[in-house]
């Protein structure tokens, strides 16, 4: 059973992303039964929530790129996503998203309950800078900013498998958007500002990026 709140997300991600990108959002559920063979081994130590995390991701790879799709996790614990195809998954309070793509872009997706984000925690992500230019719900906006960066972090690592930190990279926000830059010397793959989206759905917030792999 896919929740109001799971349908709405996929519904307004899958414009977002646009038509290159399939993108879908679930409800976790609290079973680790479908699992494949190479991917258990990953979660096997694992706390219960872990694993539900990670097996509700798997199960909606698979709904996107076929059944039998196994995703392993690499040593980066970045996905191994199979030949050709290029992917993102988050999960967060309750929710998992996956986006996959075949096109030469790589993907980055966030998603975090949009609720105010500790001004200790605004510190350690966001610089004095960005902290100055978020509006008047500025806790709302910092979170906000800190699910684009993580967003940002998944998308860079497929082109330049950076161990960015958070003030690494400078985020500007809009109403329905950001645009992130790093600070930090990088590859050209992803040299400049990058543009990326916002969803709001119920208590949650969605953050999605494509960075072009030309
Ligand atoms: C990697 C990271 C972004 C994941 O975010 P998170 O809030 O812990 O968890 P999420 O549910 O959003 O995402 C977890 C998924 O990210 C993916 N992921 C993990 N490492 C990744 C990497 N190096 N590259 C791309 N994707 C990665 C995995 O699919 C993972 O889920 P899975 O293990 O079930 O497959 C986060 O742990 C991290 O290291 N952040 C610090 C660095 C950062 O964000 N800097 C900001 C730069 S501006």
């Amino acid at each position: 059973v896919v929740s109001e709140v799971a349908a709405r997300a996929t519904q307004l991600l899958s414009q977002r992303f646009g038509d290159a990108i399939r993108v879908v959002v679930s409800d976790i559920e609290a079973r680790d039964d479908d699992l494949l063979e190479a991917e258990r081994p990953h979660v096997a130590r694992a706390v219960p929530k872990r694993r539900y995390d990670f097996a509700a991701g798997r199960r909606l790879a698979r709904t996107l790129l076929g059944p039998d799709v196994a995703l392993p996790s690499m040593p980066s614990r970045a996905p191994a996503w199979p030949p050709g195809v290029r992917g993102t998954i988050a999960h967060a309070g309750g929710l998992c998203v996956v986006a996959v793509t075949e096109a030469a872009t790589s993907l980055g997706v966030d998603v975090e309950p949009w609720t105010p984000l500790a001004p200790g925690t605004a510190r350690l992500v966001l610089s004095e800078a960005e902290r100055a230019s978020l509006g008047p719900n500025a806790d709302l906006d910092a979170k906000r900013a800190f699910c684009a960066k993580e967003a940002f972090f998944k998308a860079q690592w497929p082109l330049a498998q950076l161990r960015l930190d958070f003030l690494d990279a400078h985020v500007a926000l809009f109403d329905d958007g950001f645009e992130i830059e790093p600070i930090v010397a990088t590859p050209p793959a992803i040299e400049g500002r990058h543009r990326g989206f916002f969803v709001t759905v119920d208590d949650y917030v969605f953050a999605g990026l494509v960075i072009s792999a030309s």
